[in-house]
């Protein structure tokens, strides 16, 4: 069993300690499964490296060092055979500053930004806060349930200011890990519009399903790299979002310089604690990430098992991610109810709303939990549904 040296069953008490995901039911019995983080402890090499920082005890001023970014480049190769270059990586304190970055420099005031929806609620966001208009293309479900491309619909948003594709891959919230061939068709269509990507790879480590793999864009070939802004951080994976640690992958000089140019004065440096806790990560994680993949699959299955026994509820199966995406619109007419967030709440469990991705009539369910959390949500879902 590889899971064996590690502890996924364990409930932290998170309550103990600020944060976003426990505190908005404080005091409320409602099992929180909704923003995107995990409630397992950080991998012990992680751990481990931080506290071995934190006894030093000086915490100046400190820029990614050498041994830092040859971990990423290191990774890059070992898992998606890319051959980084460490003047490539650019370190960043996020990944929604990255696309907002990317966002900034593409184009002019009242440029398009392509992205496809249902999404990640800030890459939607993103276009706005830069005066840029964003040209929203639908991901259209297959008859198995997985989303795919409408190739026709996404050249039909595009117009002749489109200056930026912003993908999200593996995609959040649909957890599809697209193939090479529809990132193929992705990366003809930038190039015969002539659009910068880029392409926010945070849940690439979390594919769950064995036939997939996580393919970089930029690996497709040069001519892809050179308009490529690939975005990566260890957070998802690794269950650190609150280090703030993200980089972006930049293989052209002339882009990365301007990528440069419109971060300055305005992104900070990352948190020495994201960095120590990245190099760690992806130079020592890969037995904890190998364990965690086997036990968010087993949870994945157990919520499509017992979510797929309610045929007002279509849940999509992801193949990356620890999030399903949830059709609600069925139980909604089915019960004349509006809200199916304030429903599940009702029922002691709290999922993420689908409007902000774009998606009224949807719910998100967090199954990065402690088994015994994710069977009492389980419980509480089909009670209240049966
Ligand atoms: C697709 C995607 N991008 C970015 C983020 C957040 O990145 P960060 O916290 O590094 O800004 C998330 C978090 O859920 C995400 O799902």
């Amino acid at each position: 069993m590889p899971h064996a040296a590690f502890d996924f069953e364990t409930v932290l008490d998170r309550r103990v300690v600020p944060g976003e995901k426990w505190d908005r039911y404080a005091g409320r019995d409602v099992l929180p499964m909704w923003v995107a983080d995990m409630d397992f402890a950080a991998p012990p090499c992680v751990v481990e490296a931080l506290q071995q920082r934190l006894d030093h005890r000086v915490f100046g001023y400190t820029d990614a060092w050498p041994s830092l970014k040859n971990a990423i480049v290191d990774a890059m190769a070992r898992d998606y055979a890319w051959a980084v270059d460490p003047s490539w990586i650019i370190f960043l304190p996020g990944m929604v500053a990255g696309f907002n970055v990317a966002c900034r420099l593409a184009g002019d005031v009242g440029d398009g930004v392509i992205t496809a929806a249902p999404v990640y609620p800030p890459m939607l966001a993103a276009a706005s806060h830069h005066d840029r208009s964003l040209q929203r293309v639908d991901l259209v479900p297959g008859a198995d349930g997985a989303y795919g491309w409408d190739l026709d619909a996404l050249a039909a948003v595009a117009t002749g200011r489109s200056r930026l594709f912003l993908l999200c891959n593996p995609h959040n919230p649909v957890g599809r890990v697209y193939t090479r061939g529809e990132l193929e068709a992705l990366a003809d269509f930038a190039e015969a519009r002539d659009l910068l990507i880029c392409s926010d790879e945070i849940h690439c480590g979390l594919v769950l399903e064995p036939h997939a793999r996580h393919l970089p864009i930029a690996t497709l070939g040069p001519e892809v790299a050179r308009r490529t802004i690939t975005l990566m951080a260890p957070s998802k994976t690794w269950n650190i979002p609150g280090l703030y640690c993200a980089f972006a992958i930049i293989p052209a000089p002339e882009l990365r310089s301007r990528y440069r140019r419109a971060m300055r004065g305005i992104v900070p440096h990352v948190n020495i604690f994201g960095m120590v806790a990245a190099e760690a990560a992806y130079r020592d994680g890969e037995p904890w990430r190998l364990a965690l993949i086997d036990i968010l699959r087993g949870h994945r299955d157990r919520v499509l098992a017992c979510l797929g026994a309610f045929p007002e509820l279509t849940v999509v199966s992801p193949e990356a991610t620890y999030l399903a995406w949830i059709d609600c619109r069925r139980m909604m007419a089915t019960r004349g109810i509006d809200d199916p967030v304030g429903f599940f709440e009702a029922a002691g469990v709290g999922l993420s709303d689908g409007r902000p991705f774009g998606a009224p009539g949807f719910v998100r369910l967090n199954f990065g939990c402690p088994r015994s959390t994710l069977e009492e949500g389980l419980a509480r879902i089909a009670r209240a549904l049966a």
